[in-house]
C-alpha cells in the first residue's frame, strides 16, 4: 500500500500520513522522510496537539494504527517504553518511513480564539429616530471578547430561529457593546424591538466576524458612512480618539429621510475631538429639512482625497459604493485603500434608479446585514474550490423588489445581487423560493456564470467581474481577447489578486460575505506587503494575550520551519522558504477563527506572488527567519508593541527582499548586445511579447530608442512592458487574441492610436503545441497549430499592412522555424513552411510600397520555464516521453554546432532584419539555428 513519491523540488521521499480524529475526521497530509509529522502537518495547515515540539511533554501523543517510522529521540517522560511497544508515538519527533495512519486524540475542529458565542442582557433600547433603535447589551465576560473596530457579530433574535448581523458603534475596549437597528415594518428584531423587548432580557451572539475593519497607518481616512452603516465607522471614530489619531480625515454620513438621521450631536463632538477631521451629513430626501439634500458623494471635495493618499472606508448598500468608486475614480484618483462594506435590503426598488440610490428610497438604508448561512449544493457555485451557493431562478436586473423585514436583504458575491434571504436563516440552511411578486433586484444568472474574465480570490477563478468600473480597473483595450505568442506565455500571476488588479476580496468568503478592499497596483509587492502587514496587526489584536501554549507551539513550530531555507541573506531554496513562509502567515490568520480574515489575507495572493518573483532568487534580508522567531516570543511574552513593530519591520523586510529578485531579474534578462538608437523614433509591434523571444526583442528594440507596443494574450506582456518604461523606453502592452483577425485589428487599432504609426511589425506568435508523430495527430490539433502558429501572421500582416502601404514603409519579420525540416511536430512544420510562403510573396507583393518582409527561422533556444502555457499537455507514458525526447535529439543533431541557441542570438537576428541595417534584405528567411538550414 506504500505509495513512495519523490518530492520535485527536493528529491527527498514523502509519504501520506493519514490523521484520524476523535470526531470522525480524517485528514491525508504528505510528509517528507526528513520531517516530523507535526512539521508537515503544521504547514499543511492542520494544528495537531503540540506544546514542547521536542519529545519531553508528551502532549502530541498518538496512536500508529500502521506504518513505519523513526520515532526520533524523545524522554521517557514524554513516551514510555510500554506505550511505544503499544504503537504509540510523537508527532513532533517521528519521521514516517511509509505511509502511516494515526489516532490524533483531539477532534478536527483546531481550538481557536476569536469566533465565540456570548450571552448577554439588553442594558439600553433607544430609539434614536422613529426608524432607527439603538441596542446596547452587556455581557458578563466581556474581556473575553476582541474585535476590531468595524466587525460585526450575529445576534439571535430572542424567540425565534433568526439571526440578524450588527457591526459594533462601541470602540474595541468599551464595555458596554452598542448596535444600530433600523427598523423595517414586519422584521423580525424589528418586531422584537418594538413588541416584545425589554431591558434585562437574555441576548445571544456569536463572533467577531468579518475584515472591514480600521487599519492602522498614518494617512487621512476618508469615511462614508449609509444609514445605520454609520454604527461601525463610529467604531472606527472612537477607536482614533483612543489611540489619539492625528492622520486627519473626513466623515460623511448620508440617510435617505430626516427619520433616519440620528446621533448627529454625537458624531459632531466625537469629530471634534479629532485633529484634522471634518465631517457632514446629506440627506436624499428632497423634502428634507437638512443642509444638504442629495448624495454623500457631494460632500466629498478633492481636497477630501489628499491625491490618492487617502484610506477610504465605506459602509453602506451597494449602489452607494458604487456611486463612491465612480465619484473617485472620476476625480482621477486611486486610494491608497479602499476598504469597505456593503449590505442591502430588499425594497421596492425605484422606478428608476439614481446614482447613488444608497440613501435614495425612502425605505432603503438597511436594516440589519443578514449574512446568509448557504447550504452546499451540487449545482452550487464555488468560492476558491469551496461549493458555495446554489443555483437559483434569479429576477433580472431591475426587476421589483419587495421590502417585507429586516432581514429581508439579499446577498451579494463580486458585487453582484445574487439572492434574496429568506427567513429564517440557520446555519447550513438556505430556503430560497423566490416567487416573481418578491423577486428582488438582481442581475441574471448568466451574470454569476464562471467565464474567462471572472473574477479571483486566491488566484482561483471565481465569479464574473463586475460590472461597476473599479478605482483600480484600466481602461477597457478593445483588444481581442485571449492569447497567442511565439516563445510563449500565462498569466495568472501567479497571485493575481482579483479581475481588476488591486481589488481584494470584495467579492466572497464561503459564506458569502460581502467586504473587500482595493489597492492601485496591488500586484506590486510593496502594496502586498502592506496590506498583509494592516490585516497581520488586526490579527494580532484579536489575538494576543489569548493563545494557549499549544498554539504557541505551533506558531513557533511554524517560525522554525522557515529557518533551514536561509542562511544569512542567501536563499538555500527559495521555493522552501516561500512555503514554509506562507504556512507561518496563514497560522495567525487561522487562529482568529475568523474566516473572513484569513480569506482577505488568502486574497492578497502574497504566495503566488512570492513564488514569482523569488524563483531565482538569491537574496533574503537576514532578519527574516529570525523575524518570524521575534514575532513569537512577543506573543509568548504578550506583548502587543512588540510584535506589532516586528510584524511592521517584517513587512519592511519582506519588501526589500522582493525588490532585490525583481532587480536580479530584471538585470538576468537585459539583453547582453545594444546597439544604440538604431530604432530610435520608430514604433515596433511586436507579438507574443510576454516572454520568450518575443520578450527579449522588445527589451532590445526598447533599449535601442524604439517605442514597442507589445501584443499578447496574457496580461504579463504588461510587466514586461513596465519593465521597459522603468528602464525609460516607451513601451504599451496589448492584450489581444491573434488567433481571430479581430484582434489582429485591435492590436494595430491601439498601436496607432497610441503611436499613430506602426513603422515594424514582428510576427513571433506560435510554437508546436503537440510533440508526437503525425498519424497521432487528430484533425482537431491540427487545426490548432495551424491557427496558432501561422493564421495568427497571417491576421497580424493583414491589419498592419493598410497602415504601412498608407505611409509608403514599414518591415515585417516573420518569425519562422528550423521545423520546416523536424520531425514529431508536423503540423507545426507546415505551418512555419506557411510562414516561409507569406514572406517571399508578400516581400513581392509589398516591395514597390517601400515594405519589406523577411524572417528569421530559429532552431532550439534555450528559455526560461514558460509562464504561460502553450497548452502541450505533460507527455506521460513513456512513449509519449519518447516522441518528445526524439524532436529535441533531432534539433540538436541537425544544427552543426550541436547545441540550442540563446534568446539574445535570436534577439540578434530579428532586431537586424527590422532595422535599416538590413535596408536592402527582403523575401529572405534566414536560419538562425547553428548551421540547421530547416
Ligand atoms: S512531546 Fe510532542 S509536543 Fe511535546
Amino acid at each position: 500500500m506504500t505509495a513512495i513519491e519523490t518530492e520535485p523540488t527536493t528529491g527527498v521521499t514523502t509519504h501520506q500520513v493519514a490523521l484520524s480524529f476523535e470526531d470522525g475526521v480524517t485528514r491525508f497530509i504528505t510528509v517528507r522522510e526528513d520531517q516530523t509529522v507535526a512539521d508537515a502537518s503544521y504547514r499543511q495547515r492542520i494544528n495537531i496537539p503540540l506544546d514542547c515540539r521536542d519529545g519531553a511533554c508528551g502532549t502530541c501523543k498518538a496512536l500508529c494504527e500502521s506504518g513505519e517510522y523513526d520515532g526520533g529521540t524523545y524522554i521517557e517522560d514524554a513516551l514510555s517504553d510500554a506505550e511505544a511497544a503499544d504503537g504509540y508515538a510523537l508527532p513532533c519527533s517521528m519521521k514516517p518511513r511509509s505511509d502511516l495512519a494515526l489516532q490524533i486524540a483531539t477532534t478536527s475542529e483546531v481550538a481557536k480564539t476569536g469566533a465565540a458565542s456570548y450571552t448577554g442582557t439588553v442594558v439600553g433600547l433607544d430609539r434614536l429616530s422613529p426608524t432607527t433603535v439603538e441596542l446596547a447589551i452587556d455581557i458578563p465576560n466581556r474581556g473575553e471578547l476582541a474585535f476590531l473596530p468595524g466587525q460585526y457579530v450575529n445576534i439571535a433574535v430572542p424567540d425565534t430561529e433568526v439571526t440578524r448581523s450588527y457591526s459594533f458603534a462601541n470602540a474595541p475596549r468599551e464595555e458596554r457593546l452598542v448596535f444600530l437597528v433600523k427598523l423595517t415594518e414586519g422584521g423580525a428584531m424589528s418586531t422584537w424591538l418594538t413588541e416584545r423587548a425589554a431591558v434585562g432580557d437574555e441576548v445571544t451572539f456569536t463572533g467577531p466576524n468579518g475584515s472591514f475593519f480600521l487599519r492602522e497607518a498614518r494617512r487621512p481616512v476618508l469615511m462614508l458612512a449609509g444609514g445605520t452603516g454609520l454604527a461601525p465607522v463610529l467604531s472606527m471614530l472612537r477607536q482614533l480618539e483612543v489611540d489619539g489619531c492625528d492622520r486627519g480625515g473626513r466623515l460623511v454620513y448620508g440617510v435617505s429621510t430626516d427619520d433616519d438621521l440620528v446621533k448627529l450631536a454625537e458624531v459632531g463632538e466625537l469629530v471634534s475631538r479629532l485633529p484634522g477631521f471634518t465631517w457632514d451629513h446629506c440627506v436624499s430626501d428632497p423634502g428634507s429639512t437638512a443642509a444638504n439634500k442629495g448624495y454623500v458623494t457631494s460632500l466629498v471635495g478633492d481636497e477630501h482625497l489628499h491625491d490618492g493618499d487617502v484610506a477610504i472606508y465605506l459602509c453602506g448598500p451597494p449602489p452607494m459604493v458604487e456611486a463612491v468608486r465612480t465619484h473617485v475614480s472620476g476625480a482621477g484618483i486611486e486610494p491608497t485603500g479602499f476598504y469597505y462594506e456593503k449590505f442591502a435590503l430588499a425594497v421596492p426598488a425605484p422606478a428608476e434608479a439614481s446614482p447613488a440610490s444608497a440613501e435614495t428610497s425612502p425605505a432603503s438604508g438597511e436594516a440589519s446585514r443578514v449574512r446568509v448561512e448557504l447550504e452546499t449544493h451540487p449545482e452550487a457555485r464555488a468560492v476558491a474550490g469551496q461549493v458555495m451557493l446554489p443555483a437559483l431562478d434569479l429576477g433580472s436586473s431591475g426587476s421589483a423588489a419587495v421590502a417585507r423585514d429586516d432581514g429581508d436583504v439579499v446577498r451579494r458575491i463580486a458585487g453582484q445581487l445574487v439572492a434574496p434571504a429568506s427567513a429564517p436563516v440557520g446555519r447550513g440552511h438556505f430556503v430560497q423560493t423566490p416567487r416573481a411578486s418578491e423577486r428582488v433586484e438582481t442581475n441574471t444568472v448568466e451574470d454569476l456564470i464562471e467565464f474567462p474574465e471572472a473574477r479571483s480570490i486566491g488566484s482561483q477563478v471565481t465569479f464574473a467581474r463586475d460590472d461597476s468600473v473599479g478605482l483600480d480597473t484600466p481602461p477597457p483595450s478593445g483588444s481581442g481577447g485571449s492569447t497567442s505568442e511565439g516563445a510563449g506565455s500565462t498569466s495568472g500571476g501567479a497571485g493575481s489578486t482579483s479581475g481588476g488588479a488591486g481589488s481584494i476580496g470584495g467579492d466572497t468568503t464561503a459564506d458569502g460575505y460581502t467586504i473587500g478592499e482595493e489597492h492601485p497596483d496591488i500586484s506590486a509587492s510593496d502594496a502586498i506587503f502592506e496590506a498583509r502587514a494592516a490585516l497581520e496587526v488586526g490579527a494580532l489584536d484579536l489575538t494576543i494575550g489569548r493563545l494557549d501554549s499549544q498554539q504557541l507551539a505551533g506558531y513557533r513550530l511554524l517560525a522554525e520551519s522557515t529557518l533551514p531555507y536561509v542562511d544569512g541573506d542567501c536563499f538555500l531554496d527559495a521555493h522552501g522558504y516561500t512555503e514554509s513562509n506562507a504556512a507561518f502567515h496563514d497560522y495567525l490568520f487561522t487562529l482568529t477563527g475568523n474566516g473572513h480574515l484569513l480569506a482577505a489575507y488568502q486574497a492578497l495572493g502574497v504566495k503566488g506572488r512570492m513564488e514569482e518573483v523569488l524563483r531565482n532568487a538569491t537574496w533574503c534580508h537576514p532578519r527574516c527567519t529570525q523575524d518570524h522567531l521575534d514575532i513569537v516570543e512577543a506573543f509568548e511574552r504578550g506583548d502587543r508593541v512588540a510584535a506589532r513593530d516586528l510584524i511592521k519591520a517584517h513587512s519592511e523586510r519582506s519588501k526589500e527582499t522582493m525588490r532585490r529578485a525583481m532587480a536580479e531579474s530584471a538585470a538576468a534578462t537585459r539583453p547582453r548586445l545594444i546597439t544604440p538608437g538604431r530604432f530610435a523614433g520608430q514604433v515596433v509591434v511586436v507579438t507574443g511579447a510576454a516572454q520568450g523571444i518575443g520578450a527579449q526583442v522588445a527589451r532590445r528594440v526598447g533599449a535601442e530608442g524604439g517605442a514597442v507596443v507589445l501584443a499578447d494574450r496574457s496580461p504579463l506582456a504588461g510587466e514586461v512592458a513596465a519593465e521597459l518604461t522603468d528602464q525609460g523606453a516607451k513601451a504599451k502592452a496589448v492584450e489581444c487574441d491573434l488567433e481571430h483577425y479581430e484582434g489582429a485589428s485591435a492590436l494595430v487599432e491601439q498601436a496607432l492610436a497610441a503611436y499613430g504609426r506602426i513603422d515594424v511589425l514582428i510576427n513571433n506568435v506560435g510554437g508546436a503545441i503537440n510533440f508526437k508523430p503525425f498519424t497521432e495527430f487528430t484533425p482537431a490539433q491540427i487545426d490548432a497549430e495551424i491557427t496558432r502558429s501561422l493564421m495568427t501572421t497571417l491576421y497580424a500582416c493583414r491589419a498592419a499592412l493598410p497602415g504601412m502601404v498608407e505611409q509608403r514603409h514599414g518591415v515585417i519579420v516573420n518569425v519562422s522555424s528550423a521545423a520546416t525540416r523536424g520531425i514529431h511536430r508536423i503540423p507545426y512544420s507546415a505551418a512555419k513552411g506557411g510562414i516561409n510562403a507569406i514572406t517571399a510573396s508578400l516581400a513581392l507583393e509589398y516591395a514597390d510600397a517601400g515594405i519589406r518582409v523577411t524572417a528569421t527561422a530559429p532552431g532550439g533556444t534555450e528559455a526560461p520555464p514558460r509562464r504561460i502555457s502553450r497548452g502541450t499537455p505533460q507527455p506521460r507514458t513513456d512513449t509519449e516521453k519518447a516522441w518528445f525526447q526524439a524532436h529535441i535529439d533531432q534539433t540538436l543533431e541537425t544544427s552543426l554546432m550541436h547545441r540550442y541557441g540563446t534568446l539574445d542570438e535570436q534577439a540578434a537576428a530579428i532586431c537586424f532584419l527590422a532595422s535599416e541595417e538590413a535596408s536592402y534584405i527582403t523575401g529572405t528567411v534566414l536560419p538562425v539555428a547553428g548551421g540547421d538550414l530547416g
